[in-house]
């Protein structure tokens, strides 16, 4: 099958593949470029757990054609941490017990930093409403949608 060269921005450094006809931009990061930060849940779209950032939007990665980010910029889980230095979401899911098995978590992350860039002051419904498309069979929600809130208020602190 033809495979096509690609370029676009991931995690702020240029990255350079060949990506089959019709391959997904889930397969792409995870086999072709070695990020395996994004999770393969459902692979239909219903779970969230691939999602990533694509010119700062969350976006389901396994429902993106890989082709379709040439030139664009996604960000996944890994460009959080800066160094040893976790970000604020990471540290707020580590210290309130969101994270459990843990497969949803870097998906709920990207979700969590899409909404608190638009939004630094979001209700706890604004939260629950920006996680909707995210699913976790371990946790209730509650402890994903308290460390969201409490990264928001620590992300404000840091910005004031
Ligand atoms: S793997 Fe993409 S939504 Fe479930
Ligand atoms: S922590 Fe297990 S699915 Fe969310």
């Amino acid at each position: 099958m033809a495979r096509t060269p690609i370029s676009f921005t991931l995690n702020g450094s240029t990255a350079d593949l060949f990506v089959e006809g019709g391959e997904n931009l889930l397969d792409a990061l995870r086999r072709g470029l070695g990020d395996l930060t994004p999770k393969y849940g459902c692979g239909q779209g219903a779970c969230g757990t691939c999602t990533v950032l694509i010119d700062g939007r969350p976006q389901l990665s396994c429902l993106t054609l890989a082709e379709a980010v040439a030139g664009r910029s996604v960000e996944t889980a890994a460009s959080l941490a800066e160094g040893p230095d976790l970000h604020p979401l990471q540290d707020a899911f580590m210290e309130g017990f969101a994270a459990q098995c843990g497969y949803c978590t870097p998906g709920m992350l990207m979700a969590a930093k899409a909404l608190l860039a638009e939004n630094p002051t979001p209700t706890r419904e604004e939260v629950a409403e920006g996680i909707a498309g995210n699913i976790c069979r371990c946790t209730g929600y509650e402890p994903i949608i308290d460390a969201i809130l409490a990264a928001a208020e620590r992300m404000r602190g840091r910005a004031a």
